[in-house]
């Protein structure tokens, strides 16, 4: 499925066939340590020239520690600590630096409980080849989930219809969080300006790399619910993304959203 942009300033690429260069996969984690060895692993066998870049905020569960041992055998995992639960979106914006700053030109977002299957990471970035951000899509024709309760399936899919109809986003899964991006469109953002803390950064990321012109493509993969752990899903997170895709979508109503989103600032 492609999701074509309708109007392309000149930051806009049409996507080449060049080389994609060096994937850095970003794993965010809190409380994550049974998974964290059983997804590097898969990671490192689907995609063995992929760098590896674990972003902990200080998990208790010792996750942090876990990843450093991984590292240690390991020079294709890096790990970066943050202090304390700051939120999904932080940690990206962490992560995307640190990538930025050490020349990948491709990044991608993965869950680290299993979500998002390693073995389909290829998929994805074939996907780069000709496209700009490569969105992992459980709600297009081919994508699915398993063993969702109804009730968290419901909220995906509302919550997305919500953001498309009200941002007028030609996209059916704009909150996933199995992605990859092109180095130059993560560059192009200013990352301080990047608000969201919840699941809403994948809204807001989405919604950047739209207005911005850049090729936007949604590929199939199939989700599947954790083993291990918990989700950290709060009601905090389903707030926070109400709010924010209301306020861009009266935004965008009034011509005043893309003021908006190169001047908002923590
Ligand atoms: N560093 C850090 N800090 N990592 C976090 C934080 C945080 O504050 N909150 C969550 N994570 C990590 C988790 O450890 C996991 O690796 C990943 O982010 C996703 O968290 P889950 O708690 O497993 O998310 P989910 O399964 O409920 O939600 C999934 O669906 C959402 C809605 O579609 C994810 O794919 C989300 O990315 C997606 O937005
Ligand atoms: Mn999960």
């Amino acid at each position: 499925m492609t999701a074509d942009v309708r109007a392309l300033p000149d930051t806009a690429t049409t996507g080449d066939d060049e080389g994609i260069g060096r994937v850095l996969v970003i794993i965010p984690t809190y409380q994550e340590r049974e998974n964290l060895p059983l997804i590097v692993a898969r990671v490192r066998a689907s995609v063995p020239e992929a760098d590896i870049l674990v972003a902990d905020d200080g998990s208790p569960d010792g996750t942090g520690e876990v990843a450093d041992q991984i590292a240690l055998d390991d020079e294709h995992v890096h790990v970066l600590h943050r202090a304390s639960k700051q939120g999904l979106g932080a940690a990206y914006i962490a992560g995307f630096r640190w990538g930025l700053e050490r020349g990948y030109g491709a990044l991608v977002e993965m869950d680290a409980d299993g979500s998002h299957q390693p073995e389909q990471l290829p998929t994805l970035l074939a996907a780069l080849q000709t496209a700009d951000v490569a969105l992992g899509s459980r709600w297009v024709r081919g994508g699915t989930v398993r063993n969702w309760p109804k009730s968290r399936e419901a909220l995906s899919r509302s919550a997305n219809t919500y953001a498309r109809v009200l941002l007028g986003i030609p996209i059916r899964d704009a909150t996933g969080g199995y992605r990859a991006y092109r180095a130059r469109v993560l560059r192009s953002f200013e990352l301080d300006a990047v608000r969201s803390q919840g699941y809403c950064f994948q809204i807001e990321l989405t919604l950047r790399a739209l207005r911005s012109g850049f090729r936007v493509v949604e590929v199939p993969i199939e989700f599947v619910e954790r083993q291990h752990g918990a989700s950290k899903m709060s009601r905090a997170i389903v707030v926070e993304a109400l709010w924010r895709v209301t306020v861009w979508g009266v935004q965008s109503r009034t011509g005043r959203l893309d003021r908006k989103l190169h001047t908002e600032s923590r």
